[in-house]
């Protein structure tokens, strides 16, 4: 299993370490504290062009050859950035063109790390010759076990960029996709406010106008800014594979939050890398949420360094960070609890951000594993070096074990985008938020769960949530009603089917092409403001802990063919369906026109746990994080306490502790921030 940093050695040379006649001496001292710390692995470059080109055409790669080679010594493998996140000046000062334009039409200037434009056909050029540079000085190197691509793509807004080269890009893609005018006219609804157009070159990319753009013309220039960033990567992957095709590539990707297609870049790359901030969040489930999305971007072809299934950490947050207004201390014992966190829900490699804080550059006062001073005898460093030591205790248990879920969240991209836009039913309505309601239910009661796009095969889970697809494609319409025809139960909710992928709204009233699915009918929604609430009534065996409140969002429910489970209490609707079932095929089709408080959804699991036969993975106080591996038989659970105070819990059965080697039964008191990592099979205490 690979352990370790991220590691900048062209920060700590003369002067900032070494000496006049030792310039880069510091860098062995670093791979011995990296050793000290059972690291592993370091990933180095990801910003060194100015460094590695620093005129036009001449290269020096020699010394990250050298510090590749002192990592050599130490037996720490590397993973090299492909630099292209930091331009060097001397490219934007030779083609001015290559820098970004945002939608008020002002240039983003050079001087800073992603100030380019990725339609710019010179910025590609250029990217290709420093990757193959790098790939043909150093791609051969013993330790380079994997490649980074660019880093934190799409980082600081620059998704999108609108230059004239964006512009040609965007009407080649508008033309590839709709062939022809008449038929963009009538997809993308060109009519309203009389937007139609007689010629590609007048349809208009998205930029600050008198009010809001056409929602249709929006999306696309969403799909169309990630193909372009999924393309950049593309070239970079086809490029690194046919220069070094045993070393696999990987990014740094963040759990949905940039406006690109995760899933689509995820297929390109060889496995899954990602950035944690865990440490500056302080709900469990949050952070358990992000985990799952990115692991679940990539389920299928993973190729990492080891052979081993997982996503790579590739950056998770060793101390505070320097980008909040307040950058508090990590408190101790939190670093190692969410290095487990991400352990247990699938990781196969952690590099912590950043090695030593740098003394130099805007990132100065951000945590590492080391303090400026270098020494290696503060706390962070002590206790990623325990968690190094327990990590090879761990690693062999860990080899080839994996999440297994059965549960199933669905997401969508172009739908996120959607919803983010102006001229929503409620403003107040944010979709992570509902998304989160679900699942910190199944968080809170240890069911694990996965997401996926509406178009992957959903047939092995047993139970499948789909909350608000306010973007729903026919396509995905149909493959929705096939998994429940199969056999499969679905949840979905309010806010669905409201336009299909051409942002048109149906003429058949919500949820689009599902009513049959569901069984009902959906003339009218009555948003509510914040602080308004209706009340459910329930019929039949729907658990009740609470009373239930109706929140933001009512859906006038006209049932057809299907049962109703509860009602509105009030209001000129009062009495109408609230949350219905349908049976449709083999499977169940579960309705929810609402959106609730969390109370609603923690007795909703509970309810659809008996209807979908899923299982909690262990009986443990609430408040405790449960999560599994599982290599064949043998299934190893990771306990998290989150919590400032203990948690005792009761083993009915004989546990076996892989951190300690040794069998527990009975009261056990996980300590503040403490960690358990447990199997069932009986084990010879470690010597
Ligand atoms: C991202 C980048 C890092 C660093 C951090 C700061 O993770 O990859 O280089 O700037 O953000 O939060």
């Amino acid at each position: 299993m690979y352990f370790g940093t991220d590691y900048h050695p062209e920060h700590w040379v003369y002067p900032y370490a070494g000496s006049p006649e030792h310039p880069e001496s510091r860098w062995e001292r670093d791979a011995q504290l990296m050793v000290g710390a059972g690291m592993n692995v370091v990933r180095m470059g990801e910003f060194v062009w100015g460094l590695c080109e620093p005129e036009e055409g001449k290269y020096n790669f020699d010394w990250l050859k050298r510090c590749m080679d002192v990592m050599q010594m130490a037996n720490i493998k590397v993973v090299l950035g492909t630099p292209t996140a930091a331009p060097p000046l001397w490219l934007a000062k030779k083609y001015p063109e290559i820098l970004p334009i945002d939608e008020q039409g002002l240039t983003l200037h050079e001087g800073t790390r992603h100030a380019c434009c990725l339609n710019n056909a010179t910025f590609w050029e250029y990217s290709r010759k420093i990757v193959r540079a790098l790939a043909g000085a150093v791609g051969s190197h013993p330790q380079l076990i994997a490649w980074q691509i660019d880093n934190g793509i799409g980082g600081h807004t620059t998704e999108y960029s609108f230059n004239p080269e964006s512009k040609n890009d965007w009407h080649a893609w508008l033309k590839a996709k709709y062939g022809t005018i008449e038929r963009l006219n009538e997809l993308m609804g060109t009519r309203f406010w009389s937007q139609t157009v007689t010629d590609w070159d007048q349809v208009p990319m998205p930029m600050r106008a008198p009010t809001v753009h056409n929602p249709a013309l929006l999306l696309d220039w969403m799909r169309f800014s990630s193909d372009t960033i999924a393309a950049y990567i593309r070239m970079q992957t086809d490029l690194l594979h046919e220069l070094t095709p045993n070393i696999p590539v990987t990014t740094n990707l963040r759990a949905l939050s940039r406006h690109f297609d995760h899933f689509d870049v995820a297929e390109i790359l060889d496995f899954v890398g990602v950035d944690s901030y865990a440490t500056v969040k302080s709900k469990s489930s949050e952070n358990a949420c992000e985990i799952d999305m990115l692991r679940s971007l990539k389920k299928c072809n993973v190729r990492t360094p080891d052979g081993d299934e997982g996503f790579w950490v590739i950056e998770q947050k060793a101390g505070h960070v320097n980008w909040q207004d307040v950058n508090s201390l990590v408190r101790p014992g939190v670093v190692r609890l969410f290095t487990y966190q991400l352990l247990s829900r699938g990781a196969s490699g952690v590099l912590y951000f950043f090695w030593r804080q740098p003394r130099i550059g805007s990132e100065k006062f951000y945590g590492g594993v080391l303090t400026h001073d270098g020494r290696g005898d503060n706390r962070v460093y002590r206790e990623i070096s325990q968690i190094g030591d327990e990590i090879k205790l761990l690693a062999p248990a860990l080899k080839g074990s994996k999440v297994v879920a059965e549960t199933c969240i669905l997401v969508s991209h172009a739908n996120e985008w959607t919803l983010k836009m102006e001229m929503q039913p409620n403003h107040h309505f944010k979709q992570r938020e509902h998304l989160m309601l679900f699942y910190t239910a199944l968080h809170d009661r240890n069911i694990p769960v996965d997401f996926a796009r509406p178009t992957d095969d959903l047939s092995k889970y047993k139970l499948v949530i789909a909350p608000s697809l306010h973007l729903l494609a026919g396509g995905e319409a149909d493959l929705l009603k096939l998994y429940v025809h199969n056999g499969g139960t679905l949840v979905s909710t309010f806010n669905t089917g409201l336009v299909d992928e051409h942002h048109i709204a149906p003429d058949t009233g919500f949820p689009g092409a599902l009513t049959d699915l569901f069984g009902l009918e959906i003339a009218e929604f009555d948003p509510l403001p914040p602080g308004e609430e209706n009340h459910l009534t329930f019929k039949g065996a729907f658990p009740t802990s609470h009373l239930h409140p109706a929140r933001l969002w009512c859906d006038l429910i006209e049932p057809k063919e299907c049962q109703v489970l509860a009602t509105y209490a009030k209001d000129f609707y009062a009495g109408k369906p609230a949350l219905t079932m349908n049976n449709f095929g083999n499977g169940k089709a579960i309705y929810i026109g609402t959106m609730s408080h969390q109370y609603f959804y923690y007795d909703l699991v509970v309810w659809l746990r008996q209807l979908c036969n899923l299982f909690p993975l262990l009986k443990v106080p609430d408040t405790v994080e449960v999560s599994m591996r599982q290599k064949e038989d043998r299934k190893i659970y990771f306990l998290l306490n989150h919590q400032n105070s203990p948690i005792r819990i009761q083993f009915y059965k004989p546990m076996h502790d892989l951190l300690t080697g040794s069998m527990f039964q009975g009261n056990y008191d996980l300590p503040p921030h403490g960690v358990l990592v447990l199997d069932e099979q009986s084990h010879t205490p470690k010597t």
